[in-house]
């Protein structure tokens, strides 16, 4: 069966049909659906329901697995999976879903802030695959903004003077700014911030993006406020509704996005009940800023 895409917005977003997650992809597939990624910038995949084993295998078909230490404060002997996928979901070890007060908790609900995966990593991640496990039954929508389509329509005059400007990214910017400030030595060593470009240009079809991200907590050169008016500034006007595609999930829905061109976040759900999550990432392929690969 073909692989075909059907575009759910106007900008993007596509809907696939005519492939089977669980099974390698042919050389062909896997062409057809990087493509779909360049083009549409988010993908979902309906009824797939996979292993984390057979989700890890699909998207090793994109590149790299990125490591995931570093992203988290859970330590990898706490961690529920142990598959290599990135715990997206409110649960502890003991599967049951996480106090209201557990750090862990307060910690991930810094992805209920609009972002970019592992913007706060030298080098930003390229696609994230999010498998729907259990649905959450109130709440929990999945919001994808597009920064290419975002970044066209800014004046010229904005587009000039955020042309060469580089943010400082990092955990404890996005999480300072809900009030969670409290870390350990090791903690701030891990999360000490890394540059990144605000306007980046995409490796195959040369359109730019805004790179926003709420863990961009400083531009070089400019005084921290300004800096924080300037980035906030960008993200309304990068998250206005016409930019932006709601995803109700339905379980076994798996959806696959490019950090390098959409921002997403995941709004509020009912937490005394579970919402598994998981998530495989794939790694970029290099920084966004010249310098930081000498650092
Ligand atoms: C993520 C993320 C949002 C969600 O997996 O990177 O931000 O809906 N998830 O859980
Ligand atoms: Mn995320």
């Amino acid at each position: 069966m073909a692989i075909s895409i059907r575009q759910l917005h106007p900008h993007f977003f596509g809907e696939v049909s005519g492939v089977d997650l669980r099974k390698p992809l042919s050389r062909q597939e896997a062409i057809e659906i990087e493509a779909g990624m360049d083009k549409y910038a988010v993908l979902l995949f309906r009824d797939q329901e996979v292993t984390d084993e057979q989700q890890l295998a699909f998207a090793l078909n994109f590149g790299e697995r990125e490591n995931p230490r570093g992203g988290n404060i859970v330590k990898p002997q706490d961690s529920r999976l142990s598959t290599g996928l990135n715990d997206v979901s409110n649960l502890g070890k003991d599967g049951r879903p996480l106090p209201r007060d557990h750090r862990a908790h307060l910690f991930n609900l810094g992805n209920c802030l609009w972002h970019s995966d592992s913007s706060f990593r030298p080098i930003p991640a390229k696609f994230s695959l999010l498998s729907a496990r259990v649905v959450n039954p109130k709440g929990g929508n999945t919001e994808f903004a597009d920064m290419r389509a975002a970044y066209d329509a800014l004046d010229d005059e904005t587009k000039a003077e955020i042309e060469d400007l580089i943010c400082e990214h990092s955990l404890m910017y996005s999480r300072g700014s809900l009030g969670f400030l409290d870390y350990t030595e090791e903690e701030k060593a891990m999360f000490k911030p890394v540059l990144q470009r605000l306007v980046r240009t995409h490796p195959v079809h040369g359109r730019k993006s805004l790179y926003l991200s709420s863990h961009a907590g400083a531009i070089k050169g400019m005084s921290v406020p300004e800096a924080r008016v300037l980035l906030r500034d960008l993200t309304e006007h990068a998250t206005r509704p016409e930019f932006v595609h709601v995803h109700q999930w339905t379980v076994h829905d798996l959806v696959m996005w490019d950090n390098r061109q959409t921002m997403h976040r995941v709004r509020r759900y009912d937490q005394s009940q579970p919402r598994d999550m998981r998530r495989a990432t794939v790694a970029g392929t290099e920084p966004t800023v010249a310098q930081q690969a000498a650092e």
